[in-house]
């Protein structure tokens, strides 16, 4: 096309090793001490990560003094934004008060009252430290109030790097994701097509099925997956066969909790789930996390029973657990948002659907094919590659769309230009304006200028 900028890719990298290399500087220095320079698999990315400082509102700043608009935004969790005020301000007065008790509390009280109220499924809580824990032990009270094993989860799904559910999330559905993990059993866990109501059915309808099957444990929407909805028939199908089949249904909602509604996917979808994990925004940045649900199934864990210990069920015991600082921060947050009510939702989807329609028109306007997922201020952009939809599965993100540009390239062009995403997406929060959004969709517009059908299907990776 006349006149048409291309990109220079080699520039792009040479920049952004200009701008970033303080960061440069000290990443050579945590390979030396933490193997691939991070703790968390997922914020090490080519050619080096930015090593974060600071943090304000909708923006974080790096070690070089770069400011981002951030829609990471601590992997979600941070859903009024960095430092706000109201948190903030709780924990000073938490750490007037003490930093770590150990013992049950009152906020610990005030806060699964709050989730009682708020969360359909949930009539009893209990507390732990990382989502992780959550859907670990939610699987274990399943498993121990079923007397059954098998546990099915999507693929795609990602619940945490625990042993029993470090299965099928990434590629090879069938297999684990780890060395080290306890032989892949599929007498324990099996990874089922998300969103294919015709092969899930058949599966469900397995004969034997009731004898063996614990529990079917579905994020309503994929999280680390591409932010693909479930689809609200399959959702249904799974509840219908859940309660046919004497199993519990499990929604993690550790992403969708108070991010989609006060009461999470379930009040978005009306589908009530027998327990349910939350965690990230449950702790307004600090490490929290909860199982709740049926008071049948919670009070298996119950440790004033008649019942000797072998008939009830272990879970919780963390140190950490109900932590004074990040109990204040919880409550603080949840009460912020129900005083607030359907009105923060209404905002943020709002400015969701707002920020969703303009980055489809500015590829649109210049043919390129993409589409957007995420519910509410959630999103993330797919460059379409043999679909002509969005994609309704984590098979067809990687099978037909143009997966590593997005992961790679996309993500260096926008943090050469101050926007840091995740999966290309991310998280919209209360903080950012209108005014952030605008500008978010101008320095898209100035890339989408740059992408021709040759860089789209580049697999360059080694971008450094
Ligand atoms: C849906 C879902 N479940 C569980 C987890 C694990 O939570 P955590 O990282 O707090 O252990 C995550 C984390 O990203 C998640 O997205």
């Amino acid at each position: 096309m006349k006149g048409k900028k291309t990109l220079d890719l080699d520039a792009e990298i040479k920049r952004y090793r200009m701008r970033a290399h303080a960061s440069k500087e000290c990443y050579s220095r945590a390979c030396q001490v933490l193997p691939g320079g991070v703790s968390h698999q997922i914020r090490a990315y080519p050619p080096f990560p930015v090593l974060v400082t600071s943090s304000d509102g909708p923006r974080f700043w790096d070690m070089d003094g770069n400011s981002y608009l951030d829609y990471w935004m601590g992997h979600y969790a941070l859903i009024m934004g960095h430092q706000p005020e109201v948190v903030v301000r709780q924990l000073q007065a938490q750490l007037d008060r003490g930093i770590m008790w150990g013992s049950i509390h009152p906020q610990e009280v005030e806060l699964a009252e709050k989730l009682c109220r708020f969360v359909p499924s949930a009539e009893k809580v209990r507390f732990c430290t990382t989502g992780t824990e959550a859907t670990m032990f939610a699987i274990r009270l399943a498993r121990g109030y079923t007397g059954k094993s098998l546990v099915f989860k999507m693929e795609g799904g990602w619940h945490g790097p625990s042993s029993e559910l470090l299965h099928g999330v990434t590629g090879q559905f069938e297999r684990s994701e780890s060395l080290g993990m306890p032989d892949a059993s599929t007498d324990l866990i099996q990874a089922l097509p998300f969103n294919d109501l015709e092969a899930t059915a058949a599966i469900l309808s397995q004969p034997g099925l009731k004898d063996r099957l614990a529990a079917i444990i579905v994020e309503p929407m994929l999280g680390s997956s591409w932010f693909i909805p479930a689809r609200p028939e399959y959702l249904q199908l799974l509840r219908d066969a859940c309660s046919r089949l004497e199993a519990v249904l499990i929604f993690d909602e550790i992403i969708t909790g108070f991010r989609v509604s006060l009461g999470g996917a379930q009040q978005y979808y009306n589908i009530t789930p027998d327990l349910t994990t939350m965690g990230k925004i449950l702790g307004a940045g600090l490490p929290l996390s909860a199982v709740c649900g049926k008071k049948d199934i919670m009070d298996r864990c119950n440790p004033h029973t008649a019942q000797p210990k072998w008939e009830r069920v272990r879970i919780g015991g963390g140190t950490f657990s109900c932590h004074p600082l990040a109990m204040a921060a919880s409550l603080a947050l949840i009460d912020y948002l129900s005083d607030r009510g359907e009105a923060v939702y209404a905002e943020l989807e709002a400015k969701g659907q707002r920020f969703k329609s303009m980055l489809a028109d500015i590829f649109a306007h210049r043919h390129i094919r993409v589409a957007l997922t995420g519910i509410g201020s959630l999103f993330i952009l797919h460059f379409l590659d043999g679909l002509d939809r969005a994609p309704i599965n984590p098979r067809e993100v990687l099978n037909a769309c143009h997966y590593s540009f997005k992961e790679k390239i996309l993500k260096l062009l926008l943090l050469n230009r101050g926007i840091y995403v995740m999966h290309g997406g991310g998280a919209i929060s209360l903080a950012h304006s209108d005014q952030d959004l605008d500008n978010t969709a101008a320095v898209f517009s100035e890339i989408a200028d740059l992408i021709d059908s040759e860089l789209l299907s580049t697999s360059r990776l080694d971008l450094d």
